[in-house]
């Protein structure tokens, strides 16, 4: 394990275990129909390149980039859009790809924002759901793990973008964020 990290959350095979399986569940909810998957940067970015070749349907590819973090371990609450999508939704059957669902804020907005484009489906899908961190209720179609609340790093979840490229899922040692002793 990198040396920063308290303990592996999740291991690189039982990531790989449960995003086949759930590639498995979304190739039959959407047989017969064309996805369109927006990543949601940049966390997601590994998810999502695995996720998707467990789906059998056509798929397509677009991204936004929502900040609600900056660089700091706790969410500031305020959503913006970096990078808005380069096409439109109208009519597509949309699966948003998170890495983490904490607070929910993020996914709150981005689903407000989306739906008003009229999409033929909207759901979301994330690797991590923090449950206990909820500020506002979201509505998850296909959850990975539920986690506790442990900073975690790794598999695309960063702490000032350390970390994403880490085949496993590790939560940092407190005093590398500045939490605890
Ligand atoms: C993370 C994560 C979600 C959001 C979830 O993104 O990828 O988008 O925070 O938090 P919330 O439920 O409290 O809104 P972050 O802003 O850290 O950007 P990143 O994906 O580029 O690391």
């Amino acid at each position: 394990m990198h040396p920063h990290g308290e303990k592996i959350l999740l291991s690189e095979q039982e990531i790989k275990t449960r995003v086949a399986q759930l590639g498995r569940v979304i190739s039959e909810d959407y047989k017969g129909k064309e996805l369109l998957v927006i990543g949601i940067l940049k966390g997601a970015i590994i998810f999502l390149t695995d996720l998707v070749r467990s789906i059998n349907n056509p798929i397509y590819f677009d991204f936004m980039s929502v900040s609600s973090y900056g660089d700091s371990a706790s969410t500031s609450g305020e959503v913006r859009i970096l990078k808005d999508l380069d096409k439109s939704i109208e009519d597509r059957h949309v699966l948003i790809v998170e890495d983490i669902i904490d607070t929910g804020l993020t996914l709150d907005y981005l689903t407000h924002v989306l739906s008003s484009r009229g999409p033929a489906s909207l759901k979301i899908c994330t690797l991590l759901d923090k449950p206990s961190r909820r500020v506002t209720p979201v509505y998850v179609h296909y959850r990975g793990f539920s986690i506790s609340n442990d900073f975690v790093v790794g598999y695309g979840l960063d702490y000032n973008e350390r970390y994403r490229n880490l085949p496993y899922i590790m939560a940092l040692r407190p005093k590398i964020y500045g939490g605890g002793s």
